[in-house]
Parts: structure tokens; sequence; C-alpha cells
């Protein structure tokens, strides 16, 4: 079994009591926060940034915080997040006119690179950078909001970028997110992703533990 990691996006957090929710979430067995970073320009839709996570930070929160920056430009605020306390950066090709810069420049602040590959977007941008990366992201939705439903030719592409990682002999991280619930998780880790990101179906049930729970069962008999 691969080593799989439930990152819920907290995006679908309630942001009145940011901290005790991010909490709670941790407590009841995800393993990674996915941080939404969106700018109302290269998507429509706005969120939080590097002041956020560092309150997350001072709120005693210890735990793996990955930044998905839908935002353009990139570069400007990657020291910021890096200050904030970010462990992933991850940022969309389309929003970086240097993307190798981009990789090198999250490296060099202390934080991991990952490339988010939208569901339109080809592998192709891969092909370059793969062996400069800690994590590839696949989008299963357009990306700027919660809640919407996964995307199947995301299936084919996970496989794809899996063994394009397993040619590499690295360890990259190969995460999912949008759209993943209950029900899909387990063809999502079939297909060879390790990592998934989950709002809406965490957020919104009744109990995290739970729902979490059910998840990793569903993992194991992947
Ligand atoms: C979408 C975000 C996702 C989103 C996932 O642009 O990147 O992280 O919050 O939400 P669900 O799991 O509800 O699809
Ligand atoms: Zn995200």
């Amino acid at each position: 079994m691969r080593d799989y990691k439930i990152a819920p996006s907290i995006l679908s957090a309630d942001f009145s009591r940011l901290g005790d929710d991010v909490r709670s979430v941790l407590k009841a067995g995800a393993d990674i926060v996915h941080f939404d970073v969106m700018d109302n320009h290269y998507v429509p839709n706005l969120t939080i940034g590097p002041l956020v996570c560092s309150a997350l930070r001072s709120y005693g929160i210890e735990e793996t915080i990955d930044v998905h920056l839908m935002i353009k430009p990139v570069d400007r605020i990657i020291p910021d997040f890096a200050k904030a306390g970010a462990n992933y950066i991850t940022f969309h090709p389309e929003a970086s006119d240097h993307v190798d810069r981009t990789i090198n420049l999250i490296r060099e602040n202390g934080c991991m690179p990952g490339l988010v590959l939208n569901p339109a977007t080809s592998i192709t941008h891969l092909e370059n950078c793969i062996e400069n990366l800690d994590m590839i992201l696949l989008m299963s939705v357009n990306p700027g909001f919660g809640g919407q439903k996964f995307i199947e030719s995301t299936y084919k592409k996970i496989e794809q970028v899996r063994e394009l990682i397993d040619s590499t002999g690295k360890k990259i991280r190969l995460e999912v997110d949008g759209g993943i619930n209950i029900e899909n998780i387990d063809k999502i880790a079939k297909a060879g992703a390790d990592t998934f990101v989950a709002g809406s179906a965490i957020f919104n049930s009744d109990d995290y533990s739970e729902t979490i729970q059910s998840m990793r069962k569903k993992l194991k008999s992947s």
C-alpha cells in the first residue's frame, strides 16, 4: 500500500473559527492542511493569504501545510508564504512566465515545490521539470470553488502521471484535488494518486473522524 495522505481543503472550513476547525480536522485523523489561495484574477474567487497561514502556525498548528496558489503572478508572494510557515507550495504553470525559476524560488525559500495541472492542461508541462518537483497536483475540477463534481477524464491522467513519477525513481507526491469523496477515493487511489484533497466531503460532514476513517477504509481496500 502507498503512503496515503488525506488533505482537507480548508476552503470548506468554518472561517469564523478557522483555528479550531483546522485543529478538529487534524485531531480527526487528517494528515495535511490544504490551503487554497485565490486572487479573483487567475481564478474567479478570493480567499486567504500568508497572514492567515501565519495565524494558523501561531495558533499551534504544527502539521504540514500545503499551499495551493491559484494566483497570478506567483513569485512575489512565495517568500511571504515560506515565512508564514508553508511546507509545500504548488502553483499553476499558466500563472508563471518562468516555471523553472518559480520552482527554484520555492526551494530556495525552504519549501517543497509542486506543479498543478488543470483538467485541460497537458502533462507535457512536466517533461522538463519533473525531477525538480516534490509534488504534482492534478486538478479534478476547474479551480476556483469547492463542492464541484469530479471530472472523470482525470483517472487516465493520474495513471499517466503515476507512470512518469515512477520512471524518475524519485519520491514525488501525486495529489488530486476536487470532487473527492468516500465513494470515489478508492478508484482515485487505484489510478495512482497518494494524496487526496477533500474539502466539502469532510467539512460538510457531521463527523470528521467518521468520514476520514471511511476514506481510509476505502484506501486500504483499493
Ligand atoms: C478548488 C480547490 C479545492 C477545493 C476542493 O479550486 O483547489 O482544493 O477546495 O473542494 P472539494 O473537495 O469540495 O471539491
Ligand atoms: Zn486546492
